[in-house]
């Protein structure tokens, strides 16, 4: 399974919106570092935190249980599981919230934007 990740400070950084279309060609285009922007292959029994971590990223987490949302991500493309949940609202799931120490991937196919926890959209949930 291929992902696609962004860094949420990217956005806030250069102002992007997350629900810019064009979010991700913007993010091929930028010249963005490794850690900020990029690809990584993600095995179906392994979680996209562990993947990430596995791929030398560096994303944020805290419990690796379910229960922080530090872990956080949008997905903008694709689904991820989510087994556990101890902190997401309904609401933040229906808006594509995931946490990325449990979530496996389901489609072929990921964009997820990580480090959302502060995303301004979900402030009112008070992850
Ligand atoms: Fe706490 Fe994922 S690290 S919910």
């Amino acid at each position: 399974v291929d992902v696609t990740y962004l860094d949420y400070a990217v956005l806030e950084d250069r102002g992007w919106c997350l629900e810019d279309a064009a979010l991700f060609e913007k993010a091929a285009a930028a010249d963005l570092d490794a850690g900020a922007y990029g690809t990584l292959s993600v095995r179906p029994d392994r979680t996209l935190l562990e993947s990430a971590e596995q791929a030398g990223q560096a994303w944020p987490y805290s419990c690796r249980g379910g229960a922080c949302a530090n872990c956080a991500v949008a997905v903008l493309e694709g689904e991820l599981s989510q087994p556990v949940n101890h902190v997401l609202p309904a609401e933040a799931i229906d808006r594509g919230i995931r946490l990325s120490c449990v979530g496996y991937p389901i489609t072929d196919e990921l964009r997820v934007v990580y480090y959302v926890k502060h995303l301004p959209s979900i402030a009112d949930l008070r992850l």
